[in-house]
């Protein structure tokens, strides 16, 4: 370890995502110093980096792309910035690290594509889910065959809470925001492309979310080419917290996932018997994999490997998620070639 190179990275947005990834870059991922944070709120890119005893500090993200020393970037600023900052880095010739979704526009994220390609650069999208020990064994089960020909995959996805009406209008909608997650998630546990979604949807939890034209809760069947169907089910609030399982189930059999609780306590009185509340939120649930994330991002740029979710794959979700979204508003099976 200690004649390994030391892989510079530059870290674009100081919000939610970014104060996490910067995070774990700075104190959990060995052989990485986070060299720069920029965010156009520079308060917040200076809160962030004194935290973390990183001494460069940018309003302009420009500064980190100029930079010859910063080896990789990790894009962790709005979506609307993701295509444009993978183009700018990848040309500047580093390796990139950019949260999902790359973007709203099939057309944008082509851009984005030729861009890493022509580069050479690394690429890898933030679908951190994969990470989850839960998941990823149940992605091994299937894999091995234990599963025999798998039949059914069910995922279930709630939130704990709405986010505000003023974020829903800029996230793209539910599909593209939320669901993505779980499009990549239904990809990854069948080892399987989806061909075709119906999505049935609505307004259940907040009539503001309804007024900026999004819905909150929905159900979307999926038909994938290797045979097998699933449904992937979404609420905006669950009133128990996160709620996060999936199953896999085939002609070998069974297997799911239950939600992730702060201890595995059960008390029981005359009452009945009660247990923890799932994890709070995306934060605490998913802590684990969004580490295991980076440290696999910084393999790959180490030992020059595949990422193992690459740019391609952080375009596949949004043909699904656009299906998805045609598919409400049409009240039909659409097939993604209807997308492409
Ligand atoms: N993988 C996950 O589970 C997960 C979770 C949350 C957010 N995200 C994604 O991460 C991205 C950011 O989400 P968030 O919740 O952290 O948002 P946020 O609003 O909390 O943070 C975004 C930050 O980016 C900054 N910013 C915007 N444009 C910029 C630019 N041009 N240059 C530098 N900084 C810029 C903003 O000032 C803000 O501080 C979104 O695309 C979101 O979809 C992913």
């Amino acid at each position: 370890m200690s004649d390994q190179k030391i892989i510079k990275v530059g870290v674009i947005g100081a919000g939610r995502i970014g104060k996490i990834h910067a995070e774990n870059l700075a104190t959990r991922v060995p052989g990485v110093v986070v060299a720069a944070i920029a965010d156009v709120n520079l308060e917040a890119a200076r809160e962030l980096a004194a935290k973390l005893h990183v001494e460069t500090v940018y309003s302009d993200y420009k500064k980190i792309m100029e930079d010859k020393s910063i080896d990789a970037v990790a894009i962790c600023s709005s979506t609307d910035t993701h295509a444009d900052l993978i183009i700018e880095a990848a040309n500047a010739g580093k390796h990139v690290f950019c949260e999902k979704p790359v973007d709203h526009s099939l057309a944008k994220i082509d851009k984005a594509i030729d861009a890493v390609k022509k580069a050479g650069v690394q690429c890898q999208i933030g679908f951190n889910r994969r990470f989850d020990p839960n998941f990823k064994k149940l992605r091994d089960l299937v894999q091995g065959g234990k599963i025999g020909d798998l039949q059914i995959l069910r995922i279930t996805s709630r939130d704990p809470a709405p986010p505000p009406a003023e974020y829903v209008k800029l996230s793209g909608g539910m599909f593209l925001d939320m669901t993505i997650h779980d499009f990549d998630m239904a990809r990854y546990l069948s080892g399987s492309e989806v061909e075709e979604v119906y999505a049935a949807g609505g307004v259940m939890v907040d009539p503001a979310i309804g007024a900026a034209g999004d819905i909150d809760t929905a159900i979307i069947t999926l038909k994938f080419a290797n045979g097998a169907i699933g449904t992937i089910d979404n609420c905006r609030k669950a009133v128990y917290g996160y709620d996060q399982r999936a199953e896999v189930f085939g002609s070998g059999g069974m297997a799911a996932t239950a939600n992730n609780t702060a201890n595995t306590s059960v008390y029981s009185n005359a009452d009945g018997v009660t247990s923890e509340k799932p994890l709070y939120f995306f934060l605490e649930r998913y802590m684990e994999s969004f580490v295991a994330e980076m440290r696999e991002f910084i393999t790959a740029i180490r030992e020059n490997t595949p990422t193992p979710v690459n740019v391609l794959d952080g375009r596949k979700p949004v043909v699904i998620a656009m299906a998805a979204k045609r598919s409400l508003q049409e009240n039909r099976p659409v097939k993604l070639s209807e997308i492409e």
